[in-house]
């Protein structure tokens, strides 16, 4: 299993995540991105199923690192 969350500290708004995860990261107001999931609300909570391949591209291209992945649910 994979859970994600984005670290908006370390975000810098480039866009890139939903243009590769469109399903699993939008954007805030301010641009920045967060895991969209239903009912994660960037807590990286709820299991990502079909689009972890999606999701690990979208980690591996974040230019500032701050697409957090991991097996187990963050909290
Ligand atoms: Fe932010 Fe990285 Fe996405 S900088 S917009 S989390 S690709």
């Amino acid at each position: 299993a994979k859970f994600t969350k984005v670290n908006k500290d370390e975000c810098i708004a480039c866009g890139a995540c939903g243009a590769v995860a469109p399903d699993v990261f939008g954007y805030d107001d301010e641009g920045y991105a967060e895991n969209i999931l239903e009912g994660d609300n960037n807590q990286g909570v709820v299991e990502i199923t079909d689009l972890e391949s999606d999701v690990i591209d979208a980690a591996e291209g974040c230019p500032t690192e701050a697409i957090e992945v991991q097996d187990t649910p963050f909290n």
